[in-house]
């Protein structure tokens, strides 16, 4: 099983929304038994909240499911978890590296990394810009590209 985790600073808003457009995504292709997703956030400020009612409405629009998803907290074990641990922002690198600076073989990196031709380097929060329609927009591109990634380095 190939595990990732999103990572935003909150854990409801960014990392929540591509957890649910990964999950969807993975649906959709028939990959639920190969590739496995979950988010966190740095802080631990929202833990067991329900995402912001900002990506709930956007995700209600989308026909996409955020069921039972609830705010964590990033741990260390987290890296001995997953496989991918995908970021939002620089400031989300620059923390994970504070909790965990091992290379443990897994790839962490921000979300917009794996989109080429991107017109954004992080993914913005909307949380403060209140613009969750971009932040969609920038989330659904990154986990396609994400997804396209896997499928290629796992041969899947
Ligand atoms: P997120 O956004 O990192 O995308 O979940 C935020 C959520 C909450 C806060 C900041 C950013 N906050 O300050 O509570």
């Amino acid at each position: 099983m190939i595990k990732v985790l999103f990572v935003c600073l909150g854990n409801i808003c960014r990392s929540p929304m591509a957890e649910a457009v990964f999950r969807d995504i993975l649906v959709k292709e028939k990959l639920t038994d190969k590739i496995e997703v979950d988010s966190s956030g740095i802080e631990g400020w929202h833990v067991g909240k329900m995402p912001h009612h900002g990506t709930r409405k956007i995700l209600d629009k989308q026909q996409i499911s955020y069921e039972g998803m609830k705010a964590r907290q990033v741990s260390k074990k987290d890296w001995k978890n997953f496989n991918y641990i995908i970021a939002m922002d620089d400031q989300n690198i620059k923390d994970l590296q504070k909790i965990n600076s091992q290379n443990e073989e897994i790839i962490v990196a921000k979300l917009m990394d794996f989109v080429e031709e991107r017109e954004e380097q992080e993914v913005p929060d909307p949380y403060y810009t209140g613009n969750f329609d971009y932040t969609y927009e920038l989330v659904t591109e990154g986990c396609s590209h994400l997804l396209s990634y896997i499928r290629e380095k796992h041969n899947i």
